[in-house]
């Protein structure tokens, strides 16, 4: 039997992945590649759905992709491409976008966020369609899982209604993808205010552990984290929330269940305990940013990896596509 499909997309809007990337989503996408037929792109359309800078989103897609392969994407089992190489991604949006109501797509809250911060009338239509193209993202490769963060359930739901409105209207087309989220690690918070989630966009640089940071700046974030009143190092969502995501974080890192790690640092305070974090931080990220670095020392060999993915992107992508076009009502050209 074919292996089940997967699909999963990263934006190139920062010059380094963030610790929420990493254990929400591309930790997953590297594991996945072992029992799945597995398809990971960096999503360069949406990322211009906010004012971007040319040599900018030339440097991040390419900063972005380096570290998918460094985070342990081997080429061979993964088809890692960037989304604009792949044309059908846009045309797939546009049929998709005419499936839509304004209604559904207004309620989509990472919309409702980003628009406020950048002023009801200056943010783009693109960004109102933002969540269509993940849709058509996902859809046009057969996804049956689709790895990610808590924030991003809600476009996994319109994915899934959009695919289910085209499959009712023109005759069975799509898989319906089902979200791949991670409880443990569905969303890291900002070191600096626990209530948020770690994100580029957030106020302070203090708060987000960078993939590709030093060792330095690492240990020292998360030494000067916030750290809730008291002194024991408990798991305690609610009057602990600090100390509780350090948790989650060391458990993901180091593979140790929570109520062990509890069980060792009980009486030590939370020196100890942030020291070992902040050790398992720099353990995980350095031969990740090593490796980016030596991928990135040679832009000609990642442009070509780049290009064989999307070749073998596009071979799946113009399959669906001429089934939609057909069943749409398009003649063939
Ligand atoms: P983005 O950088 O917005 O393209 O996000 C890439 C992936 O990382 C998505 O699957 C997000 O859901 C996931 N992600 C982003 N921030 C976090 C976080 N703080 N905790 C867990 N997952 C996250
Ligand atoms: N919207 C996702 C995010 O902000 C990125 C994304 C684009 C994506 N297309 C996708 C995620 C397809 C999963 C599948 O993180």
């Amino acid at each position: 039997m074919a292996r089940p499909r997967v699909l999963s997309g990263i934006q190139p809007t920062a010059d380094s992945f963030h610790l929420g990337n990493y254990l929400g989503a591309v930790r997953q996408w590297v594991t996945l590649q072992e029992t799945h037929d597995a398809y990971y792109c960096v999503v360069d359309l949406h990322a211009i759905t906010v004012p971007t800078e040319p040599d900018a989103l030339r440097r991040r897609s390419r900063v972005a992709a380096a570290q998918l392969f460094a985070a342990g994407l081997d080429p061979e089992r993964s088809t890692v491409f960037v989304q604009s190489h792949v044309r059908e991604h846009t045309e797939l949006a546009w049929i998709l976008i005419c499936l839509t109501g304004m209604g559904e797509a207004a309620r989509m809250t990472q919309f409702k966020d980003k628009s406020a911060k950048y002023g009801e009338s200056a943010a783009s239509v693109g960004l109102f369609t933002y969540p269509i193209l993940q849709a058509a993202d996902i859809l046009l490769y057969q996804a049956d899982s689709v790895p990610v963060g808590a924030d991003q359930k809600q476009h996994l739901e319109l994915t899934r209604d959009l695919g289910q409105r085209f499959n009712h209207r023109f005759g069975e087309t799509f898989t319906l993808p089902e979200p791949y989220i991670l409880k443990e690690v569905e969303k890291i918070t900002d070191l600096q205010d626990p209530s948020a989630k770690m994100s580029k966009s957030s106020s302070s640089p203090a708060g987000i552990l960078d993939v590709l940071e030093q060792p330095g700046p690492l240990r020292k974030k998360v030494m000067r984290a916030v750290t809730d009143t008291g002194s024991e190092v408990l798991f305690d969502e609610e009057n602990k929330p600090g100390i509780s995501n350090l948790l989650r974080i060391q458990s993901a890192l180091t593979g140790t269940p929570i109520p062990e790690l509890v069980a060792r640092y009980d009486g030590q305070g939370y020196g100890t305990f942030k020291k070992d974090v902040a050790e398992a931080v720099v353990e995980a990220f350095t031969p990740i940013r090593e490796r980016t670095e030596k991928l990135l020392s040679d832009e000609a060999e990642l442009d070509r990896m780049l290009a064989i993915g999307a070749r073998r992107a596009s071979e799946v992508a113009r399959r669906t596509m001429e089934m939609v076009r057909d069943r749409v009502g398009f003649l063939s050209a």
